[in-house]
């Protein structure tokens, strides 16, 4: 049947106020039940991560119970859903389909973090539209994406779905993500809704420990967590969730104070907050009370839609009769969630998503998966290369061990719902694809992810367990280390499996598992040369590794081109020129650790006397690797920072300048950083803050003359009142090539 709001589609690109008077319309036909049906979002079922689940979903869309659903995809089910709601529900409201597109729909990118890594927003920003077009081939027309959770806890597992620790690059690319995921326009077939996530502050869980309490001073929230939200939305983000952890002890998916204060009156947010999976009912393990009060809670708080729990479908209407929410709160809520749908042009074309045209897109094209392995080979770091021992020469036998060097599973990272496994490329068919016959390829898988069967039994998402081989270890040990005396050079694919981070993948031990450090060590010891291709989704404690070893290249996890791209920069077709977004730690005890921390009234530089000083007995302050840090098979130089001005006044614009030469013997690419302080100011700043960057390539001996301008916005921050402005004096310009190695300038900067 044809949609009968089909008129809608000639009112789609005008105002607002055809929008208002459509839902108007609408609002005044339906029920209390079926205004309550749309704040319903249910799950089919394919990826859970809870224990409840729900039922009798076809009968509950006949009689208007449901505003949409996700955890499905594919077009069979799609279709079949959004015709009982057209033909069957009495309005004929269309479903809202949503699901966890997070690195990728059917060819998948790098896991979030290692995206990051790039610090190229074209490259993201078509990720995130690749992953549209495929996801919307599906009939998805709403993406749980992007996770803007600013993190710096690596013990934390879900620190891989976001862009690491830093507030400005994290704004950055939450602005590249919806740009990508809903273009400019949301009514085309290719465009999905953003859903921003997780709002707000989850990433600030305590121990890092999944589902923790977040405690944070309003200042660390308005300067350094809240920013890439406000970004998100800035960029035209059509809907938000709300995050499982309480805010200053409530949680958030009933704060008010976060969802209606901030989000709506500071900010101005227009869109539509779901909660998280189950997150009403869980305010009652909260302790805010039973599914009735906490439902409650939450509709008043500003929540809309309420993911499975179906708090709001069971008790919104008791509460109603008791007084204990309004009609006009279930209104406004019922209003976002319609509007939402209008956006997306569903009322002119319920199945817009849902045709043969579409369906073909979601299959993974050779320009898709050439797009993952550009993005991929951008995103690896570079962590260690003494004695440039990489890349490797395309001759000779190498050595291919480790749990992760033959596998396909393990390539596409954690938080994957449709990628499919076998159509990735594993590490050493990626070797074969790139270098043919030229290099002799011995491999031996060495080890497991690990003997320890906790870490074992619990690394699994959406029933998926890292492949165990039944040998004993010292068996795989003896085969690697024979293997590697063959090879002129052993390749060790180590690190994390895909399950070890993600949701609910705390670590509190967050090296390479022990039995693989086995491996390692034994490797060691043969004295042949070792490369270590790490998988992690997570900044590791690497000291060990980073003394022993001559070169390390951080992978992270990256999706479905995996080998060919690790090949590739293996082997040099591509010079690596990722850096980290997240801090490297020596150790776990460091934790926290960010390169923006305060200066504190006893810093320690590292000289002198340590005593009474704010450090550590028994290990430096420093970081193994730094935030921004990223080697690369050439090597760049700085020069002096060059300022147009060094007494500026008011509004008036600086320019600052280096130049940065290629000083090795091929190409590169070179992420140039640009950091600001303030050392004398109201409340005690950051040592510094990253406020700008220029991706620059070079050829061998080029110079690039490398400009950033510079505003007083540049210069902003929270005060004790929560005003954000800047305050005259001093202030450094830093440039260089990582967080802590960096020329700098000074300028005096009056009102
Ligand atoms: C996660 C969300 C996700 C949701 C739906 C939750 O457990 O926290 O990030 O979008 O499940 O799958």
């Amino acid at each position: 049947m044809l949609s009968p709001f089909s008129f809608v589609s000639a009112q789609l690109k005008t105002s607002d106020a055809k929008m208002e008077a459509f839902v108007n319309g609408l609002m005044s036909k339906m029920t209390l039940d079926e205004k309550i049906g749309q704040l319903n979002l249910v799950t089919g079922g394919q990826s859970v991560t809870g224990s409840a689940v729900n039922k009798d979903i076809e009968a509950k869309i006949g009689k208007g119970n449901i505003g949409g659903i996700f955890g499905v995809w594919g077009t069979n089910y799609i279709k079949k859903a959004q015709e009982i709601a057209v033909n069957n529900s009495r309005l004929h409201i269309p479903l809202i389909f949503g699901l966890d597109v997070i690195h990728g729909h059917r060819t998948i990118f790098p896991i979030p973090l290692g995206m990051s890594a790039t610090w190229d927003m074209a490259l993201i920003q078509r990720s995130a539209r690749i992953a549209a077009t495929e996801a919307t081939g599906e009939g998805i027309n709403w993406v749980f994406s992007p996770m803007v959770d600013i993190a710096r806890d690596p013990r934390w597992g879900r620190i891989s779905e976001g862009s690491g620790e830093d507030p400005w690059l994290g704004s950055q690319i939450a602005r590249a993500m919806i740009k990508g995921y809903q273009g400019n326009d949301m009514t085309k077939s290719d465009a999905v809704m953003a859903c921003v996530k997780h709002f707000a502050l989850y990433g600030g869980a305590e121990a890092g420990r999944e589902y923790n309490t977040v405690d944070m001073s309003l200042i660390k929230m308005y300067q350094d967590y809240l920013p890439p939200y406000k970004a998100a939305l800035d960029a035209g983000a059509g809907s938000f969730m709300s995050s499982f952890n309480t805010i200053n002890g409530v949680p958030a998916t009933a704060n008010r104070w976060l969802l209606t204060d901030l989000l709506r009156k500071q900010w101005g947010f227009k869109g539509f907050v779901v909660s998280d999976y189950t997150a009403v009912n869980e305010l009652s393990a909260h302790g805010l009370g039973d599914l009735q009060t906490v439902s409650a809670l939450a509709l008043k708080a500003g929540l809309d839609m309420d993911m499975v729990g179906e708090g709001f479908l069971t008790t919104l209407k008791k509460s109603l009769k008791e007084g204990k929410v309004t009609q006009a709160e279930i209104d406004q809520a019922c209003r976002r969630v319609l509007e939402a749908k209008y956006k997306l042009g569903l009322f002119a074309n319920p199945y817009k998503s849902i045709s043969a045209d579409v369906e073909a897109k979601a299959e993974m094209t050779d320009a898709n998966r050439k797009a993952a392995r550009e993005t991929a080979e951008h995103s690896f770091v570079l962590l260690k290369n003494k004695g440039n021992i990489l890349p490797l020469k395309k001759s000779g036998t190498i050595a291919l061990v480790g749990p992760l060097a033959d596998n396909h599973s393990e390539m596409l990272g954690t938080w994957v719902v449709a990628g499919d496994p076998r159509k990735s490329v594993s590490v050493i068919d990626g070797i074969k694809n790139v270098v043919g016959n030229d290099v002799n390829i011995l491999y031996a898988r060495g080890s497991n992810f690990t003997d320890d069967s906790l870490l074992n039994e619990r690394s699994w998402f959406f029933g998926m367990r890292q492949i165990k081989d039944k040998r004993p270890a010292q068996e795989m040990i003896d085969e690697a280390v024979e293997t590697a005396k063959k090879a002129d050079v052993v390749v060790a694919v180590v690190g994390e499996s895909a399950n070890m981070s993600g949701e609910s993948s705390s670590r509190s031990d967050i090296t390479i598992p022990e039995t693989q450090r086995e491996l390692l060590k034994a490797l060691a010891k043969t004295g042949k040369p070792v490369v270590i291709v790490l998988f992690n989704g997570r900044p590791l404690a690497l000291t060990w590794e980073d003394k022993t070893f001559d070169a390390i290249l951080d992978v992270w996890a990256p999706g479905t081109e995996a080998g060919n791209a690790i090949a590739d920069v293996l082997f040099g077709n591509y010079n690596p020129a990722g850096k980290i977004t997240a801090t490297f730690p020596r150790s776990v005890g460091q934790i926290p650790i960010y390169y923006n921390h305060k200066n504190t009234g006893r810093p320690f530089d590292g000289k002198g006397p340590a005593k009474f000083k704010s450090d550590y007995l028994d290990i430096s302050n420093d970081p193994l690797y730094p935030f921004g840090y990223g080697l690369s098979y050439t090597s760049f130089s700085y020069g002096d920072v060059k300022l147009s001005k060094t007494n500026l006044k008011g509004n008036e614009k600086l320019t600052a300048t280096v130049s940065v030469t290629n000083a090795g013997k091929v190409a590169g690419e070179e992420v140039v950083q640009l950091y600001i302080s303030d050392p004398v100011a109201s409340i005690s700043r950051s040592v510094k803050e990253l406020k700008g960057f220029k991706k620059i390539s070079l050829q061998p001996g080029e110079q690039k003359e490398v400009s950033f301008t510079i505003t007083p916005d540049d210069l902003k921050f929270y005060n004790t009142q929560l005003k954000y402005d800047w305050e005259p004096g001093k202030f450094v310009v830093e440039i260089g090539t990582n967080s802590a190695e960096t020329r700098s300038a000074s300028v005096q900067w009056t009102k």
